[in-house]
């Protein structure tokens, strides 16, 4: 039995967890800032950061505690390095770092997209999902969305990725103009529940590459929509004036048309691409992760839409947490792979 403490610090949530072979979650704590940034209407790097200093040596604790587990039990520690906020990642590191150190044991550095990926071999109820692969794995967050195909453990090959925002920003986006609550996704999806997903007609982007992505163009649609209606902008006066014809002062706008529509417009655009490159790649499985894989309209449009297995990770695993970072490391130390002591953050990191 292989047992690893994980750490993750790449963005807003402090977490750690004790994994075991990959699969068995002992303990997952997740300190989240969320409160703290709502604030801000978005993250803020050098308070999350602090924010991490102050939570991180509580979390892993707690971790340890709640799995029962002692120093001397580990088998590895395990961190995220990349991408994400680079003081963030440090708090991390450096704190994995540490450990190592003074435990005597590997130091495991792990790509947070992988980490998401991994999250989908997690048991939960007890049950340890059996995924067969090839697989194509659509990994969707705040600041990633990437089509990525996995070959075997550690080795994929990215088909496609956002050329401009990810999935999880076109939902904060869409969600702060229309006034809806920071982050986005949840508000959206939850504002969305009984409107007509045709509503408003939104736009699916044309890319270059087969199976890239782009939400910048529905961005500007939402914005010019919500530029009709006077009741969520701060200075009605100065729109009406540059708005002109389209512009209808008191008019409230149908926020759950155009949270419907524009959750069908993110997730039709998802799941268009991720059917076509399953057939093209002849995949055995889908997978769905990160934090956009939380929403239900994604979950249920994979599976009608799509005639293979599809997977995604409890609502818990979705959102940043350790214990996917926890499961991708079980891999890595399998094959030996482990970080020096000059490791460093690497806040632009990419997966393949
Ligand atoms: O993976 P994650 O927790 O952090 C990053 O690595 O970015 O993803 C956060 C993103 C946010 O953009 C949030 O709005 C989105 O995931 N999200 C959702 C839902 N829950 C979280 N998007 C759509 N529907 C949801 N239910
Ligand atoms: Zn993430």
């Amino acid at each position: 039995m292989t047992k690893i403490l994980a750490i993750e610090t790449s963005c807003d949530e402090t977490a750690a967890a004790v994994v075991e072979d990959g699969q068995y979650i002992r303990a997952n704590i997740v300190a989240s800032q969320i409160d703290i940034h709502r604030r801000y209407g978005g993250v803020f790097p050098e308070v999350a950061s602090r924010q991490h200093i102050l939570a991180i040596n509580t979390v892993i604790q707690d971790a340890l505690i709640e799995s029962r587990t002692a120093w001397s039990d580990l088998d590895a520690v395990a961190v995220t390095y990349g991408p994400g906020l680079s003081g963030s990642l440090l708090v991390g590191v450096n704190t994995a770092k540490g450990i190592a150190l003074a435990q005597e044991i590997p130091l495991i550095a792990v790509n947070h997209l992988e980490g998401h990926l991994y999250s989908n071999w997690l048991a939960h109820n007890g049950q340890a999902p059996e995924i067969i692969l090839p697989a194509l794995c659509l990994i969707v967050s705040g600041g990633h969305t990437e089509l990525v195909l996995i070959h075997g453990h550690h080795d994929y090959e990215v088909l496609g990725r956002t050329i401009d925002d990810a999935a999880g920003e076109a939902f904060d986006k869409a969600a702060r103009l229309m006034g809806l609550g920071y982050p986005g996704g949840p508000a959206v999806q939850k504002a969305a529940q009984g409107g007509n997903p045709n509503a408003f007609k939104l736009p699916r982007a044309k890319t270059r590459q087969p199976y890239d992505f782009s939400f910048s163009g529905l961005k500007t649609a939402i914005l010019r929509i919500a530029q009709r209606y006077s009741d969520h902008l701060n200075r009605p006066s100065d729109v009406a004036t540059s708005r002109g014809r389209d512009y209808s002062p008191g008019k409230t706008m149908p926020v759950q048309n155009l949270a419907a529509s524009t959750q069908m417009a993110i997730v039709d655009a998802l799941v268009t691409k991720t059917k076509a490159a399953a057939e093209a790649f002849a995949v055995k499985e889908v997978l769905i992760a990160g934090g956009v894989s939380a929403n239900s309209l994604l979950r249920q449009e994979m599976a009608d839409q799509i005639d293979l297995p599809v997977h995604y990770p409890p609502l818990f695993l979705c959102t940043d947490n350790a214990a996917m970072i926890g499961a991708a490391a079980y891999w890595l130390y399998q094959a030996e792979i482990f970080a020096n002591w000059d490791l460093d953050v690497v806040p632009n990191l990419k997966l393949g």
